[in-house]
Formats: structure tokens, sequence, C-alpha cells
């Protein structure tokens, strides 16, 4: 039996004519940039979580970018995010002219451990970037405290965690920033490049929306630097149709997630842990494993898709080697990224494939 790591033309064949017409709608309209879709989106998505608006933006990597600028981040502060994510958590950082800090992460979540965050902290220190890894909330009353505590600016990169809560609340509205990336392999993923942010602080918002229009409200007059962070008509179009789904498809990722927890008893590997203070909406489900390299072998014979997500911590990255934090920096990341194994978990899995993917695991 044949198990895709991820295959999205399922999805988009089920919702195939809602889409298609929404499509069709935004191209007759011509609205192409920002206008009515976009808008519609912005609203029933912030409505998701209770909040009166939201921006749509052109990747995920743009509401990081435009939360540096409004933090006022710059040349000479430190801004301490994970070494265990996506590059583009780090990204914003380093586009205001701030430097990345790492702080090491949590054998358990994979998230920031506050502990190490605590101890990254500087005078130089003036943000933070929490991301919520797999779909799975960090611990963010410990790192609000410590934020409150050194008067940090917050950013919670939720570009994975799209409908997580912690103790109930929405991700993204606990910071002062909320991101979010619609990349079509996203749990809300568009038809192309997408992303939202979000504040509850309504000076935030409208920075932001001004800094997403080349820093204008007015066309042709720019009080304040921006640049083009607009979200285009197809993919506010597209959202619309799918945001309605998207507590459905959470469910059955979180249904799979629990045969892999209750199924997968394998001694000497490590499942992701489920804390009580939050619940994942499972992005990806990976587990750990020392022999992760003949495991993933063994699940390609059985025709089970996996993936590395990721295999290189960002310490470890080339294009951060000036900032001198070699092998042996960031042990629980390190070890992560060797020993990592991500698993198939989409909402089109049938029960037999995932009996399927469980199977060949306990056989190995
Ligand atoms: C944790 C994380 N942050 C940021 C991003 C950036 O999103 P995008 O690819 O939409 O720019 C991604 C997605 O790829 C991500 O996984």
């Amino acid at each position: 039996m044949k198990v895709p790591f991820l295959d999205l033309s399922l999805q988009h064949k089920a919702i195939r004519e809602p889409a298609l017409a929404a499509l069709t709608a935004t191209y007759d309209a011509t609205r192409f940039c920002l206008g009515k879709d976009v808008e519609d989106f912005e609203k029933a998505f912030a409505a998701t979580l209770g909040y009166p608006r939201a921006l749509g933006m052109n990747s995920g990597t743009a509401p990081l970018h435009v939360a540096c600028m409004i933090a006022g981040f710059g040349p000479g502060d430190e801004v301490v995010t994970a070494p265990f994510t996506f590059i583009s958590s780090a990204w914003g950082i380093n586009y205001v002219g701030a430097t990345p800090v790492f702080a090491d992460v949590e054998e358990g979540t994979f998230n920031l451990d506050p502990a190490k965050l605590a101890a990254a902290i500087t005078p130089r220190t003036k943000g933070i970037i929490v991301v919520h890894l797999f779909g799975q909330p960090a611990r963010m009353d410990e790192i609000m405290a410590i934020a409150k505590q050194h008067g940090l600016f917050v950013i919670e990169d939720c570009a994975q965690a799209v409908g997580a809560r912690y103790h109930g609340t929405p991700v993204g509205t606990i910071g002062d920033v909320g991101t979010f990336s619609f990349y079509p392999t996203k749990n809300l993923g568009g038809c192309g490049e997408g992303g939202a942010f979000v504040s509850h602080r309504e000076e935030v918002h409208t920075q932001a929306r001004h800094i997403r229009v080349h820093g204008s409200d007015r066309r042709y007059y720019h009080d304040i630097v921006g640049g083009n962070f607009r979200m285009d008509g197809f993919q506010g179009a597209l959202l619309n149709v799918k945001l309605p789904h998207l507590a459905g498809w959470t469910a059955r990722r979180q249904a799979i997630a629990a045969r892999y927890l209750a199924e997968i008893p394998l001694a000497d590997s490590r499942l992701p842990e489920q804390p009580a203070y939050g619940k994942s909406v499972f992005h990806q489900f990976t587990i750990r494993h020392p022999r992760r390299d003949a495991l993933r072998e063994h699940l390609t014979k059985r025709e089970v898709g996996t993936d590395l997500i990721y295999p290189v911590p960002l310490h470890l990255q080339k294009c951060y080697a000036n900032l001198g934090r070699g092998p042996g920096s960031f042990p629980v990341a390190e070890k992560a990224a060797a020993t990592c194994v991500s698993l198939p978990i989409f909402p089109e899995l049938t029960d037999e494939q995932v009996g399927h993917v469980i199977a060949s695991i306990n056989q190995f």
C-alpha cells in the first residue's frame, strides 16, 4: 500500500467546484491585489482568533519581516529564537539588521525551552520570536513572563500552528504580533504564496497595514518606509473556500495523531510530547529514532513517504556561520536534527493508510 508523505491533490479535488468558482469570480472581477476576497478572508480568519481584524500578506515570511520592522529591531539589537525551525523564523531579524540569537529547544515538544531562553537574554536583547513548531504551542506563560521582565517585543510564528490553542487561547494572540503562513502545504494552504499578520495592539495593526502597501495610507503619499507585502486576490478567494473546512481537517489530523501516539509503542523512539497546556494541530507528526536513517529506508521500502524536517539546525547553516555557534552549541536541537523523522499526517489519509504506517514502523 502506498502512503505518500503528502498529497495535496486530494484536498483540491474534493473542493474543486467551489474553488474554481471562487477563483473564476476573482478573475472576472480582476480583483488581483488585496480587494474584496482578501478582505472577506481577513474578517473570517480574524474571527477564528476572536479578533476584529487581520492582514493578509504575500507569504508567512512577510509578516515576520513586517513585525521586526514595527518592533524597531535594528543594528546592535539581539532577537532570540529557536535553532530548530524553518529558516524563515529568523530571516526577519536579519532583514532589519539585527542579530539572531538562538536558545535551545525542549526535547519533548521541539519548542523554545524557557530556561534556555532566559539564559540567552543580554542587555542588547530586544525581542523574542517564538515558534509553535509542528503545530504544537510553545510554553507561552513562561515565555511571556521572561518578555515582561525584560520589556521584550514578542512575535509568535504560527506558520505551522493555525488553529492551535494554548490554555484555550488561540496561538498568535498572546504575544505582540502573530504571524501565519498559507503556503500550500500548510494546514490552511493557498494556491500560491500567502500569510497573515495579526495584533491585538491597534497601533501595531495600523502600522502593519501601512507598511504592507509601501508605507502608505493614501496613494502616492508615504509617511513611513514600507514595502509590498500584499496578499493577492486568488489566495483570498481560495482561502475563503477552505477556511470553513479547517476545523474538520484539524480534527482529522488530531485523530491520526492519536492513533500514532497509541499504536506506536517503540521503546527506542520518542513520540512528540503532548503537554496538558495546549493541543497540537499536528502540522507534522515527528518522531525521534536512534536509527532514524535505517527506519526511513525501511519505510521507503514499504512505500511510506517520510521527510526530514529539519536536517540542519539554524546555527549550523552556512548563512549563520558568522554567528560563531558551532556544533555542540545547542545539543537538543542538534540531536533533534540527527534523529527526527516526520510521518505522513494529512486529513485525506485513509484509516488503512494510517494502519499501514503504524504496522510498518512496528515491524521495524
Ligand atoms: C515555522 C515557519 N516559519 C515561517 C515560515 C514562512 O512561511 P512562507 O513559506 O509562507 O514564507 C514557514 C513556512 O514555510 C515556517 O514553517
